[in-house]
């Protein structure tokens, strides 16, 4: 099990007490078996994994890496192999765990390879990933010198994922709580680098999402925020109807000036787009772990520059901003 004793010791003394003291009751709801119709059998293979010793583990490259296949014996690795399928489907990566090779929907290393080059370096950084998915990056933010990484991600599959991969790699300043931003009480103004990738589409209220990630943030630490845009000039922004790409709940895409005008309303200093890219079929694909429809199925098939609803095609732009 997790010891969460060096993170709340890091953040006690810092203006993130308020936040300290709610974590062990945010953590508790995970291990109510009710919490998910499935949370019960997931509990039951994260208490049963195996005690393994790692003899290199590597977060510096595409390929989250711990342990090597000659480590265990062949019934461990039968037994391993199966209990991470039955955390499908795996979402982010990918991981390579034991020799097991977990290829996940998506390339989540091409998102880091996009903007590694553009954050400021993130060593000795208390780091916060916000919508964390099951962890990918916040391994590759450790990997990059971060001295402490806290994800959160509301949805339970992620955290437990995280969870089957943390133990397997043992003590680390990694940690993914169970909670969405909102969770987490403002002014809290501690952490330096901020990351939300992924999340702001999925809120109705996007400026409130901006203005929650601004109070985490210490003065002057650096937001690097992802997320859905539309080709288009100032005050552009598509509301889809209804579906997009088949996800039901994206509500904001605004044009990359829209969305830049909206940080600088916020507060936010030095505002600017690193990275604009259009997701490929490569990049989010269906996989033997992730065994559902993907992008391609939610594309018009005569038109890839189309969603299958007929509006714009996935197009993500990073920016880059720091907090006042
Ligand atoms: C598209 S995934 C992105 C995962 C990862 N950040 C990445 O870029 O690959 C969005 C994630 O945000 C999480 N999420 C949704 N609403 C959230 C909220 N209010 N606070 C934190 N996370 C949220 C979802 O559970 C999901 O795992």
């Amino acid at each position: 099990m997790i010891d969460y004793q060096p993170l709340y010791q890091a953040l006690i003394n810092t203006k993130a007490k308020p936040w300290v003291k709610l974590i062990p009751d945010q953590l508790e709801q995970i291990f109510s078996i009710n919490s998910h119709g499935n949370s019960a059998k997931w509990l039951d293979i994260i208490a049963k994994l195996p005690k393994l010793k790692a003899t290199t583990v590597n977060l510096n490259t595409g390929l989250v890496k711990i342990g090597n296949a000659t480590d265990i014996n062949q019934q461990t690795h039968d037994l391993l192999l199966e209990q991470l399928q039955g955390f499908h489907p795996w979402r982010k990566g990918p991981y390579n765990i034991f020799g097991i090779h977990i290829d996940t929907e998506w390339r989540s290393d091409w998102k880091w390879d996009r903007l590694e080059q553009h954050i400021s370096p993130l060593k000795n950084r208390l780091v916060l990933d916000v919508g964390c998915g099951n962890g990918y990056h916040c391994w590759r933010m450790l990997g990059a010198g971060a001295s402490m990484v806290v994800g959160v991600d509301p949805l339970l599959l992620n955290v437990l994922q995280f969870q089957v991969i943390r133990i397997l790699y043992g003590e680390a300043p990694v940690y993914v709580l169970p909670i969405g931003l909102e969770q987490i009480p403002d002014s809290i103004h501690t952490f330096d680098t901020v990351f939300s990738m992924g999340v702001l589409y999925h809120r109705r209220s996007p400026i409130d999402h901006l203005l929650a990630l601004k109070e985490c943030m210490r003065p002057g630490g650096e937001l690097v925020l992802e997320t859905l845009v539309i080709e288009g000039d100032k005050g552009e922004v598509l509301i889809p109807e209804g579906r997009y790409a088949k996800m039901r709940n994206v509500w904001f895409l605004p044009s990359c000036e829209t969305l830049l005008g909206w940080m600088r309303r916020c507060g936010f200093k030095n505002c600017r787009v690193i990275n604009i890219n259009k997701t490929s079929i490569e990049e989010q694909r269906t996989t033997e772990w992730m065994q559902f429809h993907s992008l391609k199925e939610f594309l018009d098939p005569e038109n890839l520059n189309l969603s299958c609803e007929g509006l714009p095609a996935p197009r993500r732009a990073i920016i880059i901003a720091n907090a006042p």
